[in-house]
């Protein structure tokens, strides 16, 4: 029989808001408007991000999961210590089945850890884990990997996974932090697996995150949603227009909502009025996308020794196993 899955909620309601309150008067106030996309994924941004991974246009999803399938069990082989797989941001964690399934074949893996702000999400797939793995212990767990990593359990030998491309989505500057708080929580022997979308083609790039359908456009516009449901904000999302756009310089995609009309939001939470001219734009979101020898020395530069890199054939995504 299962064993049913445990929770430590270590970010609440309360907190999040807190926390949303201090990001949208920072973001909202500055001369040119931006707002984290950690805040893309309540209930709603959750489900409208499963969406995305199944659209046509969105090549990462399905990619990263081809590239699992050729190569958890050599993952697993080079990781056969690991007894807990901790997965960072798992959202709906469906492609780590593969590396699940192998590492449990390979090893000595006793618990699966899936780590999420997005509650909701993180509900679904420790349930999910615990269904299709009974012999794992699951935990889940609720908090902020950019500011919570000491948080994490520790006891048995742990591989780190962070999937999905979410690294692209912290700036340089956090990257950098993050990396390296990542590496002081961990302990030698242990490790950590990322995935990562590799710099191609902005023809291949763009309409992934500009899909025909308008999934990403709502995905983009739910940040609206999520401030008028915690702060009282009066967006009105449809007054925004979505864009992505690649920067060929910072080498990353940028997701930005654009006001279609001139608007004043006001958010009471803060007594804040915000005033948008027609054309003025938020960015949401970064996605960098990276070049192997380069991210190799950035895990380098926060202590990491990178000890396999599996890229898919058109060289669109990969997966990188680095030592701590
Ligand atoms: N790993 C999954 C989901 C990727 S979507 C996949 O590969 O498909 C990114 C996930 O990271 C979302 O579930 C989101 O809620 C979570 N996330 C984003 N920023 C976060 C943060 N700062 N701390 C914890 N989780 C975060
Ligand atoms: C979660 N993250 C890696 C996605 C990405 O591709 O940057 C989020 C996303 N944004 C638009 N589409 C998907």
């Amino acid at each position: 029989m299962a064993i049913a899955p445990t929770f430590d909620i270590q970010l609440t309601e309360a907190d999040l808001r807190e926390q949303l309150r201090t990001d949208v008067l920072w973001g909202l106030s500055s001369r040119r408007k931006w707002l984290p996309s950690k805040w893309f994924y309540d209930a709603r941004g959750s489900k409208l991000f499963d969406l995305i991974t199944g659209l046509p246009e969105y090549y990462p999803a399905r990619t990263e999961r081809a590239l699992l399938h050729g190569c958890a069990d050599e993952i697993a082989r080079q990781a056969s210590g690991a007894t807990e797989l901790v997965e960072l941001g798992s959202g709906s964690p469906e492609k780590t089945r593969l590396l699940l399934n192998a590492l449990s074949a390979h090893g000595s893996l006793c618990s699966y850890v899936p780590q999420d702000v997005s509650e909701s999400a993180l509900r679904a797939a420790a349930d999910w884990a615990s269904d299709e793995f009974p012999y794992l212990s699951i935990h889940g767990i609720v908090s902020d990997f950019t500011t919570m990593l000491r948080a994490l359990p520790h006891g048995g030998r742990r591989l780190v996974a962070l999937l999905g491309g979410t690294l692209g989505n912290l700036a340089p500057f956090d990257r950098t932090a993050f990396l390296g708080e990542l590496h002081r929580v961990l302990t030698p022997g242990e490790q950590v697996l990322v995935g990562v979308g590799l710099v191609t083609d902005p023809a291949v790039m763009i309409p992934a995150y500009d899909d025909a359908a308008g999934v990403t456009a709502e995905f983009n516009r739910n940040v609206l949603h999520v401030l008028n449901d915690r702060l009282g904000a009066d967006f009105d999302p449809l007054g925004f227009e979505h864009f992505a756009v690649w920067d060929p310089d910072l080498e990353w995609v940028e997701m930005r909502l654009a006001a279609t009309k001139p608007m004043r939001v006001t958010v009471p939470d803060l007594d804040l009025v915000a005033d948008f001219a027609a054309g003025e734009q938020i960015r949401t979101e970064i996605s960098a996308k990276f070049r192997l020898p380069a991210l190799r020395n950035e895990l380098a530069a926060a202590g990491f020794r990178t000890r396999r890199a599996w890229a898919d054939p058109d060289h669109r995504f990969a997966l990188v196993l680095a030592d701590r």
